[in-house]
């Protein structure tokens, strides 16, 4: 049964009475509107943890004042069914006063340098440091032992990972693979703004993905291999941000052994969409 929890004193008191029991806890932080890539998180929670937390909360900090806060889709009769047939045993659901008890005006920040300066951090300005101050305040809020994230927020997988260790949380972060739809489309909440013309199109994110890696492993440099990613993409119809190849602490290096990662931002009309590929050679 899922026990879906609003007030953060009963969150405390039920993962202090599993703690007693001797019960390890995981944490699942979501924004909701949950498709299949959400609930393999809480899948892969359940394989690191007897009890699984699953958070919905839509956090105004991590939206730019342009992004679609407002018309974030909120499904939390769906969300619920969905996070109860996945095996999750509570559902965290604070208000906005809950989690920003002195408005967010007044909120004590958590801003992580480095990694959040370049990609999606360069394009949205603030978006990472929204996501770090939500972050840290649910680790606190449900203490957890462990945390589940998807590997499809890349970057924001490396700013939870570095705040982790800098801030000293107590908590084991765990990545989950990418979900994908049967064209190679990774799940995601914005993808049901893309226009019935547009959904088809958006495949061609992941296959540009694969098209990078083979021209890596091919040998080509990776200037090359960004400007033709680029290029596909434009010719499609996309509004590129960035087409990149990168090692996979996001540094930028001449090809050469190892692992890398390629990642894509764009846009098709309206609906922003991110993806990445890792990779070794
Ligand atoms: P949200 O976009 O709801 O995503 C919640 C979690 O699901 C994130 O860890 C994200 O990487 C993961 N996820 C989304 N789509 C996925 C897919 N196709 N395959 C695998 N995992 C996927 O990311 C956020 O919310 C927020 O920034 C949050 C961390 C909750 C802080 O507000």
């Amino acid at each position: 049964m899922l026990e879906t929890l609003t007030e953060l004193t009963a969150l405390r008191a039920r993962v202090a009475t599993w703690k007693r029991e001797g019960l390890r806890v995981a944490l699942v932080p979501t924004m909701g509107n949950l498709h299949a890539g959400h609930h393999s998180l809480v899948e892969l929670a359940r394989r690191h943890a007897d009890r699984v937390v699953a958070s919905v909360f839509v956090n105004p900090t991590q939206f730019g004042p342009n992004e679609d806060f407002s018309r974030y889709p909120r499904t939390p009769d769906a969300d619920a069914a969905g996070l109860e047939a996945a095996g999750c045993d509570a559902l965290w659901l604070p208000d906005v006063a809950t989690m920003y008890p002195f408005g967010i005006e007044g909120a004590v920040q958590v801003r992580v340098p480095g990694v959040t300066s370049v990609l999606e951090g360069a394009h949205r300005p603030g978006h990472f440091d929204g996501v770090a101050t939500v972050v840290a305040r649910l680790f606190l809020q449900a203490q957890p032992d462990v945390a589940v994230f998807g590997r499809k927020d890349y970057q924001q997988l490396a700013v939870i990972r570095y705040m982790a260790v800098e801030l000293a949380f107590p908590v084991e972060i765990v990545a989950a693979p990418i979900k994908r739809e049967s064209d190679g489309l990774a799940m995601s909440s914005r993808n049901q703004y893309l226009s019935g013309e547009e959904r088809p199109v958006a495949a061609m994110l992941h296959a540009t993905l694969l098209a990078m890696r083979d021209a890596f492993l091919a040998g080509d440099e990776i200037g090359a291999i960004e400007a033709m990613a680029r290029g596909r993409l434009t010719a499609a119809g996309f509004e590129v941000d960035y087409s990149v190849v990168r090692r996979p602490d996001l540094s930028e290096e001449p090809r050469g052994a190892g692992n890398w990662v390629a990642l894509l931002a764009a846009r098709l009309g309206k609906t922003r969409l991110i993806d990445n590929l890792e990779f070794r050679t």
